[in-house]
């Protein structure tokens, strides 16, 4: 931590000495796992050693990869940039303007500071994410999402969109009404319109640059509905694990465990689906691929629109509907599996080692509730393969097959990304099962509230989501580091011709 200081400090002299501004940040030490270890009064001490106009940028909104501008000095250590969205959102406004004398933004920097951890000004729970986070996605494109089941609202806040892109609600809207509940006899009955609110980030119809936050009101909350599960724990879901581990639970709809929480990752994706199909003609798309014991041939992403199912194969479809009516008759659940795919996806996304794009992007998967594995290519199925029909051939004509799943060595290669993610079934069943009192009794429960009877045909959308959030975030990582890059060997196309 101290090296960490003195050489910010030394940063800081050198830029200001030009008389250029410096990004300064309230944390310390950057932890493996991509956290910053924060230490007291870091902001302050910086201050007191260079009382010169240092400008907090990152208080202004404008915080970003660099500590100093000075010669093109980087700062090479990474911002955490959700810690900076929290700051950034409890401060609210700039709190310094560009022109305050050393005094004055020493005094106002320093109140804030201690103020924050003196616990004036900002909410307990401002501190408490900010060490514990998992409540934010990506490290340039950073979504934080918020809310609980039967709280008012849901929802998240963006950050790091590039500026100037033609957004609309209704361009939101479409995504999450492909997601929403009580669409079908299929899925669960709860009635919530998911109409989402713009609440900031933009200006005349584009986005500005600065964090773009959407609301999603709460509308048909049945508290009543989970009474029975206050004193209890359903066997498979998170009630036994978020009371052991926070000692508080929000019982109603399994408050935040609960899948209304990746509305708000629907919303944050349709952003990005945004961005990516303007700038690189990309888009990701999903299907089911089995619906428990059923598997779903392949036919055409034309069908997936047409039915509950979101199934490529249209003849399948009354084969599922026979199925699943059987699950709700017998008050049980079943799994399923979901493809994934991006296609026009540049080759060179990926920052090998640790955030290496197949990394990211089952980081990303495994985030979505009742995820138990994710496949890129091939996946498991590479087990029983020989090298010679594994490794994808290249032609200059393109490649000839693609087990890779578009990436390799943790890079995009230019081909389709394709993941699938096994979902397990629905825990909240009216059958009868085991479980335990709070005190340690033995307890039987039962679930009568409104639950998805196959969770897998509502995740569709959501896994498309999370890999365009993903996608996206690692387009701005590879065109702040290797954007101009340039390799004389021609991109091959993802996939030859015939092939
Ligand atoms: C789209 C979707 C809808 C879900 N709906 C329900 C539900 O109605 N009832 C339920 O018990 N679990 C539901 N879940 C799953 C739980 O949120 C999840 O199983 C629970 O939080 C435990 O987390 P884990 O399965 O990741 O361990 C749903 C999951 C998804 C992806």
């Amino acid at each position: 931590m101290l090296r960490c200081l003195e050489r910010a400090y030394k940063e800081c002299a050198k830029a200001l000495a030009e008389g250029d501004l410096v990004c300064i940040f309230p944390e310390g030490k950057l932890k493996r796992d991509g956290e910053m270890n924060p230490f007291r009064h870091g902001i302050t001490e910086i201050l007191k050693r260079h009382p010169a106009p240092v400008v907090p940028m990152a208080l202004r909104g404008l915080w970003g990869s660099v500590l100093s501008r000075h010669e093109d000095a980087q700062w090479p250590r990474p911002i955490h940039r959700g810690a900076m969205t929290r700051l950034t959102l409890a401060v609210g406004e700039p709190i310094v303007p560009e022109d305050a004398t050393p005094q004055h933004l020493q005094e106002v920097v320093s109140a804030a500071i201690d103020g924050a951890w003196h616990n004036s000004n900002f909410p307990d729970t401002f501190f408490r994410s900010t060490l514990m986070s998992g409540n934010t996605l990506g490290t340039l494109f950073t979504v934080t999402n918020f809310g609980e089941s039967h709280g008012p609202a849901i929802g998240c806040v963006i950050d790091g969109c590039p500026p100037g892109m033609a957004l609309t609600e209704a361009d939101i809207q479409i995504e999450l009404d492909r997601r929403r509940p009580g669409t079908s006899r299929h899925v669960t009955q709860r009635q919530e319109a998911d109409q989402v609110e713009i609440l900031s980030g933009m200006f005349e119809g584009v986005t500005t640059g600065t964090p773009i936050a959407l609301l999603i009101r709460n509308t048909d909350q049945r508290s009543k509905d989970y009474g029975n599960i206050a004193q209890t724990f359903r066997p498979g879901h998170a009630d036994y694990t978020y009371w052991q581990k926070y000692g508080v639970r929000d019982y109603r709809g399994g408050g935040r465990s609960s899948a209304r929480m990746t509305a708000p990752t629907v919303a944050a994706g349709a952003v990005a689906k945004t961005w990516l199909r303007e700038n690189f003609g990309l888009e990701t798309r999903g299907c089911i691929s089995a619906l428990g014991e059923i598997e779903i041939p392949f036919v055409d992403w034309k069908y997936v629109p047409d039915n509950p199912f979101f199934s490529p194969n249209e003849e399948i479809v009354p084969r599922l509907e026979e199925y699943m009516d059987g699950f709700r008759k017998d008050g049980d659940s079943v799994g399923a599996r979901i493809e994934v795919v991006a296609t026009g996806v540049p080759v060179g996304l990926g920052e090998p080692l640790y955030d290496r794009l197949d990394a990211d992007i089952a980081h990303a998967m495994m985030g979505l509730n009742a995820v138990k594995a994710v496949e890129i290519g091939a996946g498991f199925a590479s087990v029983a393969q020989r090298g010679s029909q594994h490794g994808d051939e290249m032609t200059p004509e393109g490649f000839a097959t693609n087990n890779a799943g578009g990436i390799l060595g943790g890079i995009s290669s230019g081909q389709e990304i394709t993941v699938s993610i096994a979902i397990k079934p629905t825990s909240s069943i009216r059958t009868s099962r085991q479980s335990i009192h709070k005190d340690g009794a033995p307890a039987t429960v039962e679930i009568f509230g409104r639950h998805d009877p196959c969770l897998g045909i509502r995740a569709t959308p959501i896994a498309e989501a999370l890999l365009a959030l993903v996608l996206m975030d690692h387009a701005l990582r590879h065109r702040a580091q290797c954007g101009d890059v340039v390799v004389g060997t021609p991109k091959i196309a993802a996939r030859a011709p015939g092939k």
